[in-house]
């Protein structure tokens, strides 16, 4: 195919993200046998469910990962925290490679590494005690006496909220937005450095939601902590993100700091997940050039060819099926994985920023 009409404003592939990397995400493969048979087990396939990204998150900061269902958000988390083996790629954890490096150092370092997960009634074990709940890391890593143990859970509580008396009462005693903050208190238990939040507030009420956002700032500031907040709506990451990373089929197809993707977003999924965000201006909803997408999220087992988002993209030139965009930055810190990205941006109307 032709060379891509952005190759002048195109420079070579640069580390994305600046100042001290925490993480270090390089072509991160994730995939996933389709097996069957059951004396002889053949495979069949794969699922392409996180198929060669980088990116880096540096301390201190969040970033946001977004991207429908389906996309590989959770597999990359999993994938970080090496609770999924990945094919293929590293990742850096102050600059070690978590995926070769050996099971004792690794064992150390998962202490640093913790998950907070996206459903609070299926992620707490309904036997054990609150106390037992946040307690356990303690256990398994053998850290601390009992007495020392029970006060750190009490001091726990207090911190994320919760009274420190709850400790004995079991998960069903709480509500989802309660059982979350139980959740969130497991995870810092091992004074962990990073975190990865699946998806924390989608089981919750819009009403709670707001305050575990806040929470998660608060806790970020106290103990310098450091997210990969994952979320399939771009309305959700918008507060707490410092930059965004836009997941589709695998892929990262856009990446930029949080104000500049809202504003001036480039990739025409990014565009279309926008539009689905309401704004609360009436006259400005009803101007707003929106971006409507066809049909549903690709099955990753047979990714598109070319660029994956062609299939559903209103933008798509025969060419976009045959070779695949690389993500390219074309402004400052700003990386957009389109050929036309900006012929498009020129075509559409300027995008409005949503409150
Ligand atoms: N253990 C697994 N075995 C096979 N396929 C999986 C497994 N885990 C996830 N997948 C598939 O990988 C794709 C990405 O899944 P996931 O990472 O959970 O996406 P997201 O979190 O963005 O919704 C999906 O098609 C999902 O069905
Ligand atoms: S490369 Fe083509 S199909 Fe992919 S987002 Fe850009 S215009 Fe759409
Ligand atoms: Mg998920």
């Amino acid at each position: 195919m032709a060379e891509s009409p952005l190759a002048e404003t195109a420079v070579a592939q640069p580390a994305i993200g600046m100042g001290e990397d925490l993480v270090e995400v390089k072509n991160l493969k994730v995939h996933f046998p389709i097996r069957r048979g059951l004396i002889i087990e053949r495979t069949l396939g794969w699922v392409h469910a996180v198929d060669g990204i980088s990116f880096t998150i540096k301390k201190g900061e969040t970033l946001g990962l977004v991207g429908e269902s389906g996309c590989g958000k959770t597999t990359t988390g999993r994938a970080i925290m090496q609770l999924e083996k990945p094919t293929a790629g590293e990742v850096l954890f102050e600059g070690r490679d978590l995926v070769t490096m050996p099971k004792e150092d690794l064992r150390q370092n998962r202490r640093r590494i913790q998950m907070i997960f996206q459903d609070p009634f299926a992620s707490l074990d309904p036997r054990m005690t609150v106390g037992g709940i946040i307690s356990e890391p303690l256990e398994i890593h053998q850290l601390l006496n009992p007495k020392e143990r029970e006060e750190k859970v009490r001091e726990l509580l207090r911190i994320v909220g919760l009274n420190p008396y709850f400790v004995n009462r079991y998960p069903h005693e709480f509500s989802g937005g309660q059982r979350q903050r139980i959740g969130v208190a497991r995870s810092l238990v091992l004074d962990p450095e990073f975190i990865v939040c699946d998806e924390p507030i989608s089981a919750l009420d819009v009403s709670i939601q707001a305050q575990l956002i806040n929470l998660l700032e608060e806790l970020q500031d106290q103990f310098g902590l450091t997210y990969l907040f994952i979320a399939h709506d771009l309305a959700v990451v918008r507060h707490i993100s410092s930059r965004i990373a836009v997941m589709y089929v695998g892929k990262i197809m856009e990446l930029a700091d949080r104000n500049e993707l809202y504003d001036l977003p480039l990739h025409p999924y990014t565009k279309a997940l926008l539009s689905a965000v309401p704004i609360p201006d009436p006259v400005i909803e009803k101007q707003r050039h929106r971006i409507i997408m066809q049909g549903d999220v690709p099955n990753p087992a047979n990714p598109p060819s070319g660029c994956r988002f062609h299939t559903r993209c209103p933008f798509a030139k025969p060419e976009c099926s045959e070779d695949e965009p690389p993500l390219e930055e074309v402004r400052p810190n700003h990386f957009v994985a389109c050929f036309f990205w900006k012929e498009i941006s020129e075509r559409t109307a300027p995008p409005l920023a949503v409150n």
